[in-house]
């Protein structure tokens, strides 16, 4: 989550979005392997896959995965824990989209969608879709065929502003609810009715572009999310938003187009 008021984009992205390659050495790393043999090696059209991973393990084995426009993020990081992650990140993202599209890592070619929503072109014909989020030393991965798909994670924490976040972003609906909840459980729920509505979001490709006022998420965590209510306008018709069971002290949800599927959770390494 990295919206706050002042940082709320007015306007839709127009720059545009190079498709990426890495270097020809790239490839074979031990990592790979580790996780190739982990991963279920088929993805049924009905299936979800979710993987959390573990960003905080060494980045050696993902380094040579990355293309040169990954490469040149990852320098731009001040911090090296945090350009660590990233390469963590980036090189998990290859290396499981590798084994699903049994592909070499290395030479996946990453296009932008609706508003820079990273897609992997594919000449294979196995067609995949997949989205991802990280918060601090974590990441959620999610792969799917032939459907949009979201996921966020986001690490429960304080929310200094966290009234003028709701105001600008949730629903009116949503908002009452959330007026519902004592100080103490507050917090997780705002966590909760969040991550649902990124999510979704992120499936569509909006993101933060997005009208987040224009549809309700129920933001009770033992209530099903969805499928999404909506107030405003139809953007959001046909998607279904589920949570995933996070790790303690975080909360994360997932959105797909439809509602037949069939959700594998995973994890790498064990968390
Ligand atoms: C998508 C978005 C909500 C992610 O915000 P966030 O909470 O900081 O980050 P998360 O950790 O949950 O997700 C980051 C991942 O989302 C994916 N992503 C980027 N743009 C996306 C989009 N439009 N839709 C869905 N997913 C997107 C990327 O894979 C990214 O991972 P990467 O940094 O390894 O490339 C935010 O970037 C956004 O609103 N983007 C759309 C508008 C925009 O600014 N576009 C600029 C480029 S054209």
């Amino acid at each position: 989550m990295r919206a706050s008021v002042s940082s709320f984009p007015e306007s839709q992205c127009e720059q545009s979005c190079e498709p990426t390659t890495s270097g020809p050495e790239s490839g074979g790393a031990g990592g790979t392997k580790v996780v190739r043999g982990l991963l279920h090696s088929e993805l049924d059209a009905d299936e979800i896959h979710l993987w959390y991973a573990c960003l905080d393990q060494s980045a050696a084995d993902f380094r040579s995965l990355l293309s040169p426009d990954e490469t040149i993020r990852a320098q731009r990081f001040h911090l090296e824990r945090d350009r660590q992650r990233f390469i963590v990140r980036r090189g998990l993202l290859r290396t499981m989209l590798s084994a699903y599209l049994h592909a070499d890592p290395g030479q996946l070619q990453f296009c932008c969608g609706r508003n820079g929503k990273p897609i992997v072109t594919d000449e294979s014909g196995r067609k995949i879709s997949f989205n991802l989020s990280h918060a601090e030393g974590l990441a959620l991965y999610g792969f799917t065929r032939g459907r949009e798909i979201g996921v966020d994670i986001e690490r429960v924490q304080d929310v200094p502003n966290m009234d003028q976040i709701v105001e600008r972003f949730f629903s009116p609906t949503e908002d009452a609810a959330l007026r519902t909840f004592a100080f103490s459980s507050r917090r997780r729920a705002f966590f909760v009715c969040w991550t649902r509505k990124e999510a979704l979001t992120k499936a569509t490709g909006d993101g933060l572009t997005a009208c987040w006022q224009a549809f309700d998420v129920s933001p009770f965590p033992d209530e099903p999310a969805g499928p999404p209510r909506i107030c405003v306008d139809s953007t959001a018709a046909g998607w279904a938003v589920r949570d995933l069971q996070a790790p303690l002290g975080f909360a994360a949800a997932f959105a797909v187009q439809g509602d037949d599927t069939r959700n594998v959770l995973r994890a790498w390494p064990n968390l």
